[in-house]
């Protein structure tokens, strides 16, 4: 029945050894009496997470939750090489005051992003209307002229009834589209589509690899929707939330962009629902722990560790080193420094490109300059300034997508009251391709600027009173493609990052957590029952051929 000849001579041979010898011969049987005990199932499984952003976080909360539903025991840890907790969700403090928190990453989710709304909610956490909801008028800047202007500006500019009267249906056709898709998404949830073992396979099972296919222009195009709407509005958010065009962008990530209805954030930043989720988790959390290399010793992952800001191998004496039954890699694998020792990798993810993200923070009491963006004098001048192309120009390669305007947004946050002067200031958020240059805010503000943005201070009596520059690997250039990376590398080693050229948000990282965290515990219970089986047949195996001997 259990196939091979072999199969019964190796039972003969465990029960030999049990009866005569009194052990059993592998090492992986624990020393016991009875068969029942002789997979050692009674050990916590040893998990690592590395990386404390969305996906990591939410890995180590559901782990908690799916392990406590079905009685399995597990000991989790979590590295995170940085010192804080967040990854690309991360505050900074204007005027270096630790009251002010400034989104510096990700700053918006959406209400059907319902693991980072449910979860803020069970946590206690305020999630309240998005901090752009203040700006008053928006813009739409196309290097020449603004092509739209609302007041109201910020997210409430997705108003159907206003944008019908510039562009037709359009919009309306538009937001059809995006409940279409983003309901196909939202299957990805639920059974029996949850859980998923390969991306690629359920996102062609649910329709949506014909929208990652394709450019946004071209899914576009094939529903009716054409510029100017598609050029002043469509693309005015692909760019100011992918810095990309429409005609690299695929379908998909196109429509991430204009679900934005109930659009939110945390107050005092997003990071606390990631750190609410590896405190309920129970993990140990080791902040400033680098991973640096993964090994494979009789079916366990020995993980070597660079504590604090050593940066290679030779910098440090003894490494820190430790064994786990499972690991998580949840951060893009190109950027996390990590060697794999030998090559045990069924899948190494490719090496793809990202976009290289400048985020600008800084206050001032000054408005935007309405003569940069070719305003008469005396007219409105909006508050947040998003950007697309204009129509002869068509920047072939996407790391040049930024085009004329040299910009991706301008965004005015809030106001704020300076601590030291006590004069009301603006709180302002550039997303460019480039650093940002003097000359640059010289113009968009209309004063000068010191040579050196870094002399600028609080007390330094420049037009900015403060300046905060960031550049970041923001997400990777969502490309059209139809396959997405495994998510198991090897057995046992579990990689979250491919769902970023499917969707790149903290909601989708989040969900590749739960996902991940799911299949480990499935796949552990699945072992156990074989192992249950197993210890059925050589039990009842090893009473027949004590018998027949
Ligand atoms: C400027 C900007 C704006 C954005 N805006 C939004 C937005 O409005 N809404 C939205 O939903 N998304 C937004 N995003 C995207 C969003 O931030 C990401 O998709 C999401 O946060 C990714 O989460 P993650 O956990 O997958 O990766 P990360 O957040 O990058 O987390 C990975 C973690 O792993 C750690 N790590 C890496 N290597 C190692 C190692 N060897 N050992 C230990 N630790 C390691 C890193 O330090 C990091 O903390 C934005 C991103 C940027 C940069
Ligand atoms: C699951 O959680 C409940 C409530 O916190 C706890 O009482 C129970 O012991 C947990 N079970 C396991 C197997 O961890
Ligand atoms: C969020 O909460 C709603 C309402 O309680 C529930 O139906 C849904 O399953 C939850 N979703 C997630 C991902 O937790
Ligand atoms: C928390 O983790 C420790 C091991 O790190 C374990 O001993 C303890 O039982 C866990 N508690 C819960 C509630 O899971
Ligand atoms: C790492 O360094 C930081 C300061 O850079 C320090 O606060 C922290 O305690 C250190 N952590 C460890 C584990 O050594
Ligand atoms: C890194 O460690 C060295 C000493 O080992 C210390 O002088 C330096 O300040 C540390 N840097 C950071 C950023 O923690």
């Amino acid at each position: 029945m259990y196939g091979s000849w072999n199969f019964v001579v190796t039972l003969i041979v465990i029960s030999l050894c049990r009866q005569v010898l009194g052990f059993w011969p592998f090492d992986v049987l624990a020393s016991s009496d009875s068969p029942d005990e002789v997979y050692d199932t009674s050990k916590a499984k040893r998990i690592a997470i590395i990386g404390a952003g969305a996906a990591g976080s939410s890995t180590s909360y559901y782990l908690q939750k799916f392990a406590n539903e079905s009685g399995l025991e597990i000991d989790v840890t979590v590295f995170e090489r940085s010192s804080y907790v967040g990854g690309r969700s991360t505050t900074v403090n204007a005027y270096d005051d630790p009251l002010i928190p400034v989104e510096l990453g990700a700053s918006i989710f959406v209400e059907v992003n319902t693991i980072l709304k449910n979860s803020s909610e069970a946590f206690g956490l305020d999630a309240s209307n998005a901090e752009t909801e203040t700006a008053e008028i928006l813009g739409v800047w196309n290097g020449h002229k603004l092509v739209f202007t609302q007041k109201e500006g910020g997210w409430a500019w997705w108003d159907i009834t206003k944008l019908i009267w510039k562009y037709g249906w359009a919009p309306v056709r538009t937001n059809n589209l995006m409940k279409k898709t983003v309901g196909k998404f939202r299957k990805l949830y639920e059974y029996p589509f949850f859980p998923f073992r390969s991306l690629s396979d359920r996102a062609f099972d649910l329709g949506l690899t014909e929208v990652t296919a394709m450019t946004g222009q071209e899914l576009l195009a094939a529903n009716n929707i054409g510029p100017p709407f598609s050029t002043d509005i469509i693309q005015a958010s692909t760019r100011v939330n992918y810095g990309q065009n429409l005609n690299s962008i695929h379908g998909l990530e196109t429509m991430v962009c204009m679900a934005i209805e109930g659009a939110m954030s945390i107050k005092g930043g997003n990071w606390q629902i990631f750190d609410a989720m590896l405190k309920a988790s129970n993990a140990t959390v080791l902040l400033n722990t680098a991973v640096d290399v993964i090994a494979k010793d009789k079916g366990k992952y020995v993980m070597k560790t660079l504590p604090n800001n050593t940066t290679s191998i030779s910098d440090i004496a003894p490494q820190d080193e430790e064994v786990f039954d499972t690991i998580v890699l949840a951060a893009p694998l190109q950027y996390s420094g990590i060697t794999f020792e030998k090559d045990f990798l069924r899948h190494t993810p490719d090496e793809i490109p990202y976009v290289n993200l400048h985020v600008t923070l800084f206050t001032s009491t000054l408005p935007l300059n309405g003569a940069y963006f070719n305003l008469d004098p005396g007219a409105e001048v909006p508050t947040t300034i998003l950007t697309t192309l204009p129509p002869d120009e068509v920047p072939a390669d996407p790391r040049h997508g930024a085009g004329s305007t040299g910009f991706f947004s301008i965004s005015t946050l809030r106001t704020l009251v300076n601590p030291k002067t006590l004069q009301k200031e603006r709180l302002y958020k550039i997303f460019s391709p480039e650093k940002i240059t003097p000359e640059f805010l010289t113009n968009i503000l209309g004063a000068p600027m010191p040579d050196d943005l870094n002399t600028i201070a609080i007390d330094s009596g420049d037009a900015i009173s403060w300046y905060y520059p960031h550049e970041w690997n923001s997400y990777p250039y969502e490309l059209p493609r139809v396959t997405f990376e495994e998510l198991e590398l090897s057995r046992g080693l579990y990689y979250t990052s491919g769902m970023e050229s499917f969707i790149s948000t903290m909601e989708t990282s989040a969900l590749m957590g739960m996902n991940v965290a799911q299949l480990i515990v499935d796949d552990y219970n699945q072992v156990l029952e074989v192992d249950n089986s197993m210890q059925k047949v050589i039990s009842e195996q090893q009473g027949q051929e004590v018998e027949e001997l």
